[in-house]
């Protein structure tokens, strides 16, 4: 289990175990974090995962690839350090990763 630290767009922060292995987004669905929706099922498919990556750890987590970057243009208000949370695996060295949604999905 890691734990992952997600905080919505009015500030309520939610610290959770996500077993490694899963997404950041399935992590959030598990324990219905509001602000993330994954309505493709962590396809790369629809970027209602969109959420932004804590300072700090952009670097620490696995690079973008093309598939991400492509769908990530569909996502509202996309910043520099905007990922889809399907694409970012959960894994033991991830403790503490921190994820903000953004104010909507659609
Ligand atoms: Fe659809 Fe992430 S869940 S792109």
């Amino acid at each position: 289990m890691t734990k992952i630290k997600y905080i919505e767009f009015n500030g309520t922060e939610h610290l959770v175990d996500v077993p490694k292995g899963l997404s950041a987004m399935e992590g959030a669905i598990r324990y219905t974090i509001p602000g993330i929706a994954g309505d493709c099922g962590g396809a790369c498919a629809c970027a209602t995962c969109h959420v932004y990556v804590e300072d700090g750890w952009m670097e620490k987590i696995p690079p973008m690839e093309e598939l991400e970057r492509d769908m990530l243009d569909f996502a509202f208000d996309v910043k520099e350090n905007s990922r889809l949370s399907c694409q970012i695996k959960i894994d033991d060295d991830m403790e503490g990763l921190t994820l903000r949604t953004p104010a909507r999905q659609y």
